[in-house]
């Protein structure tokens, strides 16, 4: 698993390397974009939202929303890949924080239409996702969405089978979501969770 200076080596070649990764429909990239599309289906009118991005990377993502015309407020503990945000992105908010630690202080009592997150929640344990999403919850307008896109699987079945499958190149350090024992986790969220396989190897939680 990266840290933040692996990330902020990675910055220059990411998306390239992601779209490289795409192509050979393999983990972990395997249908990024489908999966990013399914994300986008999700946000009924980029226009005028307000949209927390965590783990925005080189913005990739975000930038298409904030072009709709969306207010991106993303969050990255690499400074590499915040920069590159930045440049797509110039009327953007940007925060360099580890979500390790939650949110920063100057977010704490925000409130926005959408929180969104596209692999980088395996960064955190189990029990750390559901501690943040939890909190997240506190940080929706009313009717907003959390939707967190990420490697993925439906059950702990699947996720072996997927480790089995990609041999030498799955990652042991990076805690993937596993619907199974994720969702029992965020049933007293005051939120309805539901999770979406998308590709072989990635889905996306939605929570309401
Ligand atoms: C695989 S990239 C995904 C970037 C982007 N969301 C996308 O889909 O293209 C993961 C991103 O999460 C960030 N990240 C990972 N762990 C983090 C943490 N603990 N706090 C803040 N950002 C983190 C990395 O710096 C990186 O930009």
């Amino acid at each position: 698993m990266l840290d933040k200076n692996g990330f902020n080596e990675w910055a220059t070649g990411y998306d390239k390397s992601v779209s490289d990764a795409e192509k050979a429909e393999r983990y972990p990239f395997a249908g990024y974009s489908t999966v990013l599309a399914e994300v986008r289906r999700q946000i009924n009118e980029p226009r005028g939202a307000e949209i927390l991005d965590i783990g925005i990377g080189t913005g990739k993502f975000s930038a298409g929303l904030y072009e709709e015309g969306a207010r991106i407020c993303g969050l990255d503990f690499s400074a590499a890949m915040l920069e590159k945000a930045k440049a797509a992105m110039p009327d953007g908010e940007f925060h360099l924080f580890d979500f390790n630690s939650g949110l920063p202080h100057e977010l704490k009592g925000r409130s926005f239409d959408y929180i969104i997150s596209a692999y980088a929640f395996h960064h955190l344990d189990d029990g750390g996702k559901a501690a943040f999403l939890r909190s997240l919850a506190g940080n929706l307008k009313p009717g907003g969405k959390i939707v967190v896109a990420d490697v993925a699987f439906n059950t702990a079945g699947d996720l072996t089978a997927c480790r089995e499958q990609s041999g030498k190149k799955w990652d042991d350090d990076e805690i993937y979501m596993v619907a199974e024992r994720l969702l029992p986790l965020l049933r007293n969220s005051g939120l309805h969770a539901e999770y979406r396989q998308i590709s072989s190897c990635a889905g996306i939680l939605i929570l309401h």
